[in-house]
């Protein structure tokens, strides 16, 4: 028999033939129940009956290990001083935004899960990373659910790396672990954990069930084995990894790749990572030859902005612990609509909602005459308040028709009585926009008054939007009637 990690999970062993033992569990309270229900009856939840593989009775020899802890069998207690870091096992995976986001490389017996769009380009940069790692002397095992072996080929051949990667065409998680054992690579990736299936259960590839097992039997793998393990996962269309929320639990890294899959420009963000900081974020851009580092990304971003266009401002924002400077676009259109549209990209509606009514109310325009577009351009997200000053700033500009000034930057938060509140890391935000060459930051007046003004970077303070407009429309103090009137 195999000496295979959960290779013995969920079988019976009497008699000559082993048959697999599985029983429906309602994932709320517990209750199991001998065939699917769509409706726990013990605690009425619906669509919580999942099948999962029941274990056999302990019985003498070692017994399945917590896959959550990752321990080894037979672990004795050791005196923490004694024990190595990790650290020194890092790998660099040759994507500087990669290893950026992993907190410095690829950490030995780690469990990453890479989870994003269709087309976003997962397979791409797991393909260059196996492909790096080849060429630094690690055998890869690439196991492939999706695609076949020529299919990756071609891909392959395109990146111009991965001659040195072990293909596996392979579906069910049993037989990989076997050619895991077998082949004994330093790391392996499966495209996509959705796609596997154990034998031990009946339910569909990519059911909750078999999603949750299947990363079960490769994460406890990697842990027992010290093989990094990458698994590839598709999400839904609310942008979570499809499968359970457990499937985030038992990895230790979780990297979301985000970004318009028709734009070049894509982000790596990291939203779990037990082996560095998270919320860092990397940029990467897709080419012919695959994903490339993008070293300045600001620049890159506001490379296309159209400069004296009323209705684009420049915000500083901060991902992770990185300030990017994205534009921020507003386009206000006279509507014919009984209701007129309100519509966002990049940004979250409700905020934009309640900013628009700020605006409304504080500056007197008739916005609820117009059709509002608001979005951050290069198909970015950003969710965080101090956008809200550069919104703001970006509705007025568009529906007075006045540009802003082609080197100023905002941020700032707003709350209901239109005041303007200070937000964190106001020096890196300012740093950053004076080393893109903008002359002029108008920010919090707390933060002003704070914040140490980099060289070439004039900064003033507003403490409320009436202060905002005074500064930036026509230097007056807002009117009452409809700007575009
Ligand atoms: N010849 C090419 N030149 C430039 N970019 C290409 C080329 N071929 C593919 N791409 C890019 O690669 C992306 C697809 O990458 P990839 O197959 O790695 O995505 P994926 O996230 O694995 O998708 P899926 O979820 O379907 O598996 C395309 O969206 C495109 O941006
Ligand atoms: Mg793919």
């Amino acid at each position: 028999m195999s000496r295979v990690p959960f290779a013995g999970v969920g079988r019976v062993v009497s008699g000559a033939v082993a048959r697999p033992r599985t029983s429906f569990v309602c994932q709320q309270c517990g209750a199991q129940f001998a065939k699917w229900v769509g409706r726990c009856n013990d605690c009425g939840h619906w669509d919580s009956v999942v099948e999962e593989a029941v274990a056999p009775r302990p019985t003498a020899g070692p017994q399945r290990t917590s896959i959550a802890i990752g321990a080894a069998r037979d672990a004795k207690p050791v005196p923490l001083g004694s024990v190595e870091p990790q650290t020194a096992s890092r790998v660099s995976t040759g994507l500087v935004e990669l290893d950026r986001v992993l907190g410095g490389g690829i950490v030995a017996g780690s469990a990453i899960l890479l989870g994003g769009d269709p087309g976003i380009g997962k397979s791409t940069i797991s393909l260059q990373v196996l492909g790096e790692l080849g060429r630094r002397g690690m055998k890869a095992l690439y196991v492939s659910g999706e695609e076949s072996p020529e299919q990756v080929k071609m891909r392959a051949d395109r990146l111009g790396s991965g001659d040195s990667i072990l293909i596996l065409p392979e579906t069910c998680v049993e037989e990989v672990l076997e050619q895991v054992e077998e082949t004994n690579p330093a790391v392996v990736l499966v495209d996509s954990i959705q796609t596997m299936h154990s034998r031990e259960l009946a339910s569909a590839p990519g059911s909750v069930g078999q999603v949750r097992e299947c990363a079960a039997a490769l994460v406890t793998m990697a842990k027992a084995s010290g093989r990094p393990t990458i698994l590839i996962g598709h999400v839904t269309k609310e942008g979570t990894i499809a499968g359970p929320r457990v499937l985030e639990h038992v990895v230790d890294t979780v990297l979301h790749f985000e970004g318009d899959s028709d734009g070049g420009l894509r982000l790596l963000r990291a939203v779990k990572n037990r082996f560095g900081p998270t919320n860092e974020v990397g940029v990467l851009e897709m080419g012919e030859s695959g994903l490339r580092d993008v070293g300045n990304p600001s620049a890159v971003l506001l490379a296309e902005r159209p400069k004296g266009a009323p209705g684009s401002v420049v915000l500083p924002t901060v991902e992770g612990t990185r300030p990017l400077l994205v534009e921020v676009q507003a386009l206000a259109a006279k509507s014919a609509l009984a209701m007129p549209r309100r519509t966002t990209l990049g940004l979250d509606a409700n905020r934009v909602a309640v900013l628009t009514a700020i605006v409304d109310k504080r500056a007197g325009l008739k916005l609820w005459e117009h059709d509002l577009f608001v979005s951050i351009a290069g198909g970015f997200r950003v969710a965080e308040p101090a956008a809200d000053l550069a919104i703001i700033a970006a509705i007025g500009s568009s529906a007075s028709d006045q540009p802003l000034p082609a080197d100023l930057v905002l941020f700032g938060e707003v709350g209901l009585a239109g005041e303007v509140r200070a937000v964190r890391h106001a020096e890196t935000r300012l740093r950053e926009a004076a080393k893109l060459g903008f002359a002029r930051a108008i920010v919090p007046a707390a933060t002003a008054r704070g914040a140490k003004a980099p060289d070439g970077l004039s900064v003033e303070g507003v403490a409320s939007v009436g202060e905002l407009w005074s500064l930036l429309f026509r230097a007056r103090r807002p009117r009452p009637e409809p700007l575009d009137a």
